[in-house]
């Protein structure tokens, strides 16, 4: 395995002091990972460096054309103040299937987990410990070449920054509000959704936009062939109560195959509900609705964690569900997951690792 090179700040930044008001994502920790690839030498040169701006060449591809895949995870403090990660070797699976479909040289997956590790390591004590607080850990890639023709980049950089984090959404664990998406679509299959890459995201922020000004929190995408069938939400899958069965959509190429989404399938089925992985229209989804079936919705990830979903608006029609509230299976998937995450509840499905 290549070493990694450490150079340590000398000018480390203060610690956020309320941790009950970090927000998600906008404070960024002393150190950062960074590795090159050169086609010729392959990846090449991991060190551990003090945060900071990077130089760019104003033609590097990644601002043309968008050569850029990434991960998120979170590392978590215990109460005896051990630091873990959840399931990271899985991100890195993902990340080298985003590689794949955006002609990014793969990455040495084990590798990539002892340099996260190792970053971890230094910065464990920004690992924050309130309630429902992490280290978020963004490892990313993009193309660096200066070259606006367009090909696969030759040259590019693997990053990975930290950000102490709350919850993702202001509203915490308490329901929120998804406008279902009529004109605009995210992905297709076939194209690029299943990779965790930006322009999934520069695809989503319009209808994201649109759906704020109503106060709506997120999109609910449908698939962009029939605008029929239920993809996901911008930052998290989706899952649906029906009668006795919990519906999640297949993955068919044009949504993110969560590792929360994958974790939650685990559990559900470990503690006996029956989960299906399929298409779920949308007229099917409010013909449950108003049958009365539709007992519980929420989305999974990992910056939303479990995130339960009171209202959806499909053009005229709101469906409320369970009054607004967290459902029962919401509540427990949180509380097990989560507990899982920060060593409050056995890690009997072998999830965690510690960072020593
Ligand atoms: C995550 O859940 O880690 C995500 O990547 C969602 C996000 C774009 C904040």
């Amino acid at each position: 395995m290549q070493e990694i090179k450490v150079t340590l700040t000398k000018n480390p930044k203060k610690k956020p002091a309320d941790e009950s008001k970090l927000g998600f994502g906008s404070i960024f920790t002393d150190h950062m990972f960074v590795m090159n690839y050169d086609e010729g030498q392959g990846w090449h040169d991991p060190r551990i460096v003090p945060y900071g701006p990077i130089e760019l060449d104003p033609a590097a591809m990644c601002l043309h054309y968008g050569q850029e895949v990434f991960e998120g995870m979170k590392a978590y403090k215990t109460a005896d103040g051990r630091a873990l990660l959840f399931r990271p070797e899985k991100n890195m699976a993902r990340l080298n299937r985003s590689n794949e479909r955006l002609c990014i040289p793969l990455v040495d997956e084990a590798f990539c987990v002892e340099a996260l590790k190792k970053l971890v390591g230094i910065e464990k004590d920004w690992i924050p410990t309130a309630e429902g607080t992490s280290l978020y850990l963004r490892p990313f890639i993009f193309a660096v070449d200066p070259q606006v023709g367009v090909h696969p980049a030759k040259h590019l950089m693997f990053l990975i920054i930290c950000s102490p984090v709350g919850a993702y959404y202001p509203e915490g664990l308490n329901p929120v509000k998804i406008y279902v998406e009529k004109n605009y679509v995210r992905a297709v299959r076939g194209g690029l959704g299943f990779a965790k890459t930006a322009a999934n995201y520069a695809a989503s922020l319009k209808a994201q936009d649109e759906a704020e000004e109503q106060s709506y929190t997120q999109v609910l995408w449908l698939d962009g062939v029939e605008r029929r069938y239920i993809e996901e939400v911008g930052t998290m899958n989706v899952f649906f109560r029906i009668g006795d069965e919990i519906v999640t959509p297949a993955l068919q190429g044009s949504i993110l195959p969560g590792i929360t989404r994958m974790s939650c399938i685990e559990l559900l089925r470990s503690w006996g509900y029956q989960v299906t992985e399929r298409k779920l229209a949308i007229d099917e989804l409010y013909e449950a609705y108003q049958k009365g079936q539709l007992k519980e919705a929420f989305g999974s990830g990992t910056a939303a964690v479990i995130s339960p979903i009171g209202q959806l608006k499909w053009g005229d029609e709101i469906m409320m569900i369970n009054n607004g509230e967290i459902g029962e299976v919401s509540q427990k998937l949180y509380d097990n997951l989560t507990g899982i995450q920060w060593g409050k509840l056995p890690d009997t499905m072998g999830w965690t690792v510690e960072v020593k």
